[in-house]
């Protein structure tokens, strides 16, 4: 339907913008491409802790490629691993910082600069949906960003990871809680996650209460199951059991896309689909899973008796154990990290 009306505006020399009046017909299924291949200058093994720096033109120019195999693939949406534009660095300790993070903000993306309209042209030019990863400089702090773009190359989502994990806290600044939105599509409701977000109830909860029908979980990266170089954060048990249960609680389903591994969960948790880590990117660059979503856009956007519902919310306030002090205290204070504090 979408394409069809595309090809007669085109041919009526109206120009690809018309195609955001496209009558929003519900679909009836979704072709999903995950990328599990690595961004621009990413050593290899998986678990290589060699860092050589990061270059955002060239994986820019490298995104733009897979935008375009997932729609030549027949994909309607493409997803980004977590911080893929320009590459998340493995390894990001004090003396990363010393020697890289000067190197690391001048290569994050500016919502509006060449790199950001390259990929925004990209959506719209293979109408397709987006969903990148990416590092994003404001002014003087950089953030985990997420966006979902439309095929019409608007942005549906533009997100900041709200507390980045660990070591990354101390590079990345904190997002806020209003950009938990869950948007409504042709193909249902989509959400956005980024990693270990997908561990804590103050992140999982305003999503979920959302009512998605397709969720995005982005990592940064994904060995493979009983790999014993593998870090327990990172590795693939861990990371795929909070997926898994991602999908179990929001009844959603969960498409992954972490370099190495892709997968993808159903709504009762089970895996459907994945690629793993030990497949050379090369020879598998996506993942494509299909979906059908015949009904899933006259799906709810709430449900105010779920188990993620402003009820819940207010009983767990309501009834907070009394031995835990109800004290404001430092952790959800908001973090910032100034960038000209990198050395
Ligand atoms: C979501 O979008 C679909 C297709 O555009 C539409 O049919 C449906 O009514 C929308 N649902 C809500 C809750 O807005
Ligand atoms: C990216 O390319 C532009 C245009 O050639 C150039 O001005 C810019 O310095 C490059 N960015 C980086 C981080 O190398
Ligand atoms: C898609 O799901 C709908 C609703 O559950 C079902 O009626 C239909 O047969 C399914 N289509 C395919 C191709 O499996
Ligand atoms: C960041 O640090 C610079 C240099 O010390 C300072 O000029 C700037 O005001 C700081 N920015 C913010 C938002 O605090």
């Amino acid at each position: 339907m979408l394409k069809s009306l595309k090809l007669s505006i085109t041919l009526f020399g109206l120009g690809l913008r018309l195609a955001a009046a496209a009558p929003s017909t519900p679909e009836s299924s979704l072709t999903a491409a995950l990328v599990r291949a690595p961004p621009a200058l990413w050593a290899q093994p998986i678990l290589s802790r060699v860092y050589n720096g990061v270059d955002i033109n060239a994986t820019t120019d490298l995104g733009v490629d897979y935008i375009k195999l997932a729609s030549q693939e027949g994909a309607q949406l493409v997803a980004f691993p977590e911080l893929w534009f320009p590459g998340y660095p493995r390894g990001n300790d004090d003396a990363w910082i010393k020697k890289w993070a000067s190197q690391y903000v001048e290569n994050s993306i500016t919502v509006g600069d060449a790199n950001w309209e390259k990929l925004r042209l990209a959506a719209q030019e293979y109408s397709i949906h987006v969903a990148l990863g990416f590092s994003e400089r404001v002014d003087d702090a950089i953030y985990m960003a997420q966006s979902l773009i439309d095929p019409t190359g608007k942005v549906l989502i533009h997100r900041h990871k709200l507390r980045p994990s660990g070591g990354e806290r101390n590079i990345w600044s904190d997002g806020t809680m209003d950009a938990f939105q869950v948007v409504n599509t042709t193909y249902g409701r989509i959400g956005l996650l980024e990693c270990w977000e997908h561990f804590h109830p103050s992140m999982t909860f305003p999503l979920q209460a959302q009512a998605e029908a397709i969720h995005i979980a982005s990592w940064p990266y994904t060995p493979d199951y009983n790999e014993p170089a593998a870090l327990a954060f990172e590795s693939a048990e861990i990371n795929m059991a909070a997926a898994s249960v991602y999908a179990v609680n929001s009844g959603a389903y969960t498409l992954v896309a972490t370099v190495g591994r892709a997968a993808a969960f159903g709504p009762d948790g089970r895996e459907i689909s994945s690629i793993p880590a030990s497949i050379p990117a090369e020879s598998a660059p996506l993942l494509l899973v299909s979906l059908n979503t015949t009904g899933f856009s006259s799906l709810p956007s709430y449900n105010v008796d779920g188990e993620q519902s402003w009820s819940t919310l207010e009983q767990i306030r309501e009834g907070w154990p009394q031995s835990v002090p109800k004290v404001i205290g430092t952790f959800t204070e908001r973090k910032f990290n100034n960038i000209s504090s990198f050395p």
